[in-house]
């Protein structure tokens, strides 16, 4: 049976089709509005109700909190997999055989190594630069040593930049680390695994050797796997757009890199320890961090709250909740804001406001206390984030080459002068 909608401007009637697609969602087809109307538009700031394209990676319901990677669950996924596993379903549809994930790393590793010139640009940068605009800067110039990975117009060519970005990457996160640090700007070791090379490139001292913890390791396998992907949220979207102007896959990721790092999305894992840290030197009193969450005439948001697509628990941040206290516990590591974050969490879920508004904990909210028990510094808990999302942001900058989606370009509803003539300076 196939469903339309029906809209009607005075009182003429316009027909559209409604799709219906593989989880049952319902989408109104509006690809013909303004041709059929004489120019109607729609107006949805921040596309909260609008899709702006059909994708088959990641399905999200954020009423019942689900949220799987090309139909397998986050769940068994973060429990089964591993990242590069994970990596691989993203980009390429399926779980790879043995064979291939060996192929597909084999080929990663083969490109673990930037161009020295690289760290020239690097020794441009103040130790106190943040991070992430160290490495959004790194990944675009990586265009500049890496020319064929500009455009990809052959499935070769894009498997090339795909491993080629996938081995550099987490070397520049790394050395982005190592440069605040002060460290010298070393490899790992290509006879490791992804996560623990990664590892071994930041934390490595140059006068010592350096022992993983497999607790770490797996820790942080699972936390890059729980952020890999999320669908159209606003550093994919931002991906997707500007790959839809033909720009490169390096700086389309640039461009995603920079829409994540703001505190509203990705840079809240920062934000949510500094607040914590904020409530923790202000004797704990979460209460009054809650009134200013509520309090319209105060900006302060509870960091690592509320979500888009979530109006219940995000189901990343319950796996990550347990992850907490179990790698912790293994650890050692007892840190009194992890209290803090229990008991503000408790509260905000006992409270009216955020009751009402659907407002949850979000990926956000526990995973900086894991980076911090794994050693990592705050500032690069969102390169973390990006180093997790990196496999979902190809994904779907691939997915949209593939489809031959248009250059993304939406419509606005003007709301300024109408005509007026021009007044000479002395007029005016
Ligand atoms: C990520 O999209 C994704 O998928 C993102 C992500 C991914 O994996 O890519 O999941 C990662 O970005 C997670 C979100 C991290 N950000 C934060 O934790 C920052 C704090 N959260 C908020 O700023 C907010 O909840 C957003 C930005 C996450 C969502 O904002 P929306 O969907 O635009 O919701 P809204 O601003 O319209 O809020 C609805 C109401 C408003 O109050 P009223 O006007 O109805 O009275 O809820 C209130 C908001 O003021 N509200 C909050 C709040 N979040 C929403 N009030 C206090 N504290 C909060 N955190």
């Amino acid at each position: 049976m196939s469903r339309i909608a029906t809209i009607e401007i005075d009182g003429k009637k316009y027909e559209f089709p409604v799709i219906e697609v593989t989880e049952n969602e319902l989408a109104i087809d509006i690809k013909t509005l303004r041709a059929v109307t004489g120019g109607v538009t729609t107006i949805d700031p921040g596309y909260k109700n609008t899709g702006s394209c059909e994708s088959a990676i990641t399905f999200l319901d954020g009423e019942e909190g689900i949220l799987r990677y090309r139909g397998y669950s986050i769940e068994e996924l973060a429990e089964k997999a591993d990242f590069l596993e994970v990596a691989y379903l993203l980009i390429f549809g399926e779980l790879p055989t043995k064979v291939e994930l060996e192929k597909f790393h084999s080929d990663i590793k083969g490109q673990a190594i930037v161009d020295e010139d690289i760290k020239k640009i690097i020794d441009g940068f103040p130790k106190a630069a943040h991070p992430m605009g160290v490495l959004s800067s790194l990944t675009s110039a990586l265009v500049a040593f890496n020319p064929t990975s500009v455009n990809v117009d052959s499935e070769e060519e894009m498997y090339n930049a795909i491993v080629r970005i996938l081995g550099k990457f987490p070397v520049l996160t790394a050395w982005a680390y190592r440069k605040q640090a002060g460290l010298p700007l070393d490899y790992g070791d290509n006879s490791l695994g992804y996560v623990e090379n990664f590892m071994k490139m930041m934390f490595k001292k140059p006068t010592e050797e350096y022992e993983c913890n497999p607790v770490v390791v797996d820790a942080l396998d699972k936390l890059l796997i729980l952020h890999a992907d999320h669908e159209q949220n606003c550093s994919t979207s931002t991906v997707r757009i500007v790959g839809s102007s033909n720009a490169g896959l390096f700086v389309s990721l640039s461009a995603g890199i920079n829409a994540l790092w703001g505190p509203l999305h990705g840079g809240a894992n920062q934000a949510v320890i500094e607040m914590l840290e904020a409530i923790k030197e202000d004797d704990g009193d979460t209460k009054k961090y809650m009134a200013k969450a509520k309090d319209k005439s105060d900006p302060f948001r509870l960091m690592g709250f509320g979500h888009r697509v979530y109006k219940n628990f995000d189901p990343r941040a319950k796996i990550i909740k347990v992850s907490a206290d179990k790698v912790m516990h293994e650890l050692g590591v007892e840190d009194p804001i992890l209290e803090i974050a229990k008991g503000l969490e408790k509260e905000a879920l006992e409270d009216k406001y955020f009751v009402d508004r659907k407002l949850y904990p979000n990926v956000d909210f526990y995973s900086g206390i894991i980076y911090r028990a794994l050693g990592i510094p705050t500032d690069m808990f969102t390169p973390m984030f990006a180093l997790g999302r990196l496999p979902g942001w190809i994904a779907q900058w691939r997915e949209m080459r593939q489809r031959k989606e248009p250059i993304g370009r939406p419509r606005q509803v003007y709301i300024g002068e109408t005509y007026r003539p021009f007044k000479k300076v002395e007029d005016r």
